[in-house]
């Protein structure tokens, strides 16, 4: 493990990615193919094109992954691969990709669960700014325990970060995902995939408080529920059609855009009160959203870490960073290794 160099390959869901990280902080390079465009037209992510495309994509994109940090295979300690949760197919290009790598180069394969990556992309940048080679800029370390929300396509969750490797699930949705819901809304409106930087877009000039919309109630405190905000959503876009009245697009979108945020706000308030976080990180596609960010920032005395916006959505550094930590622990996967779907945090 002399450099510390991690190769990191990420294709879970519709971005297939390759990084090269050092010391599990330093972002050496970090490419990400998206596919956004290809599934646009579906309104969501189409698995069969997903898994081929990654097949297209992943050899140029470790390849241009490793030209750009000036790295060659003798340079990596190891390979770490996304093994789920996320879409069989697409889990499967990645992760024989990464298990042919390692046994035709003879390096390490370390498995990393895709949720545990998006924790980590806290852990590549000092106020936004990503840590490159060229920094010479002192790295400090996050403290511990902190409070992690995890706001993605795929996944809401509140966790406890006690330590490296070392977590407790708070809460989680009961239904949608956090994204899931801004995609959802977002077609029911016409807005167009993905749905999350459409919506905050048309917020912009909405009013939150013409339609309020409802925030859901869970029976554990510190769980999220978005269908029933869908599904508001969907019944004054259908009393506007039934009516023949002009859709109040701007006005839902504001008011759907706050319920969700006052719905995340809200857990980590209450995680907070029950805890000695030093910390919040928040991480996923969701959290690009600014006005996540600013509520966050307002309703909370303790530091709040977000990652620029390169590093919130799917990307490989995240894995490799995640990797690291797994790798030192010895957490080495077996060549025979399979994907796991519908992997959780923590087992
Ligand atoms: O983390 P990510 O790239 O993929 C998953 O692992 O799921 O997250 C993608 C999700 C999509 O649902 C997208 O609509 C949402 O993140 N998203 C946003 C914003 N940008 C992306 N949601 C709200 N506001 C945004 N600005
Ligand atoms: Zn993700």
């Amino acid at each position: 493990m002399a450099s510390g160099l991690i190769l990191g390959i990420e294709t879970s869901c519709d971005e297939t990615a390759a990084a090269v990280v050092a010391a599990g902080r330093v972002v050496c390079s970090n490419v990400v193919a998206s596919q956004a465009r290809l599934h646009a037209r579906y309104g969501g992510v189409f698995p069969e094109m997903a898994s081929r495309q990654h097949i297209r994509d992943i050899v140029p994109v470790i390849r241009e992954a490793l030209a750009v940090a000036d790295a060659s295979w003798a340079d990596l300690a190891a390979i770490a691969v996304t093994t789920g949760p996320g879409l069989s197919g697409s889990l499967l290009v990645g992760l024989n990709t990464a298990k042919g790598l390692a046994i035709a180069r003879g390096l390490p394969l370390v498995a990393v669960n895709h949720l545990e990556g998006h924790l980590y992309s806290n852990w590549l940048h000092s106020d936004g700014h990503i840590h490159t080679p060229s920094d010479g800029r002192e790295i400090e370390d996050l403290p511990f325990p902190h409070l992690a929300l995890i706001v993605s396509g795929g996944h809401t969750e509140l966790v406890r970060v006690r330590g490296h490797g070392d977590y407790v699930v708070l809460g989680r949705t009961l239904d949608d995902a956090a994204g899931e819901a801004f995609d959802k809304a977002a077609r029911l409106l016409g807005l167009g995939y993905p749905g999350g930087p459409a919506i905050e877009a048309a917020a912009r000039v909405g009013d939150p408080q013409a339609h309020p919309l409802p925030v859901a109630v869970t029976a554990s405190p510190l769980d999220f529920s978005f269908s029933g905000l869908k599904t508001a959503v969907r019944r004054v876009v259908e009393g506007a059609a039934a009516t023949g009245t002009p859709l109040p697009m701007a006005d839902i979108a504001a008011a759907f855009q706050q319920a969700v945020v006052r719905a995340l706000v809200g857990r980590v308030q209450r995680a907070l009160a029950v805890g000695a976080d030093r910390a919040v990180l928040v991480s996923g596609g969701v959290s690009a959203n600014v006005a996540l960010r600013q509520a966050l920032g307002d309703a909370v005395d303790v530091p709040v870490r977000v990652p620029p916006l390169a590093l919130c959505t799917d990307n490989a550094a995240m894995m490799a960073a995640a990797g690291y930590w797994a790798f030192r622990r010895g957490q080495l996967a077996p060549l025979d290794l399979d994907v796991d779907p519908g992997a959780r945090l923590g087992g």
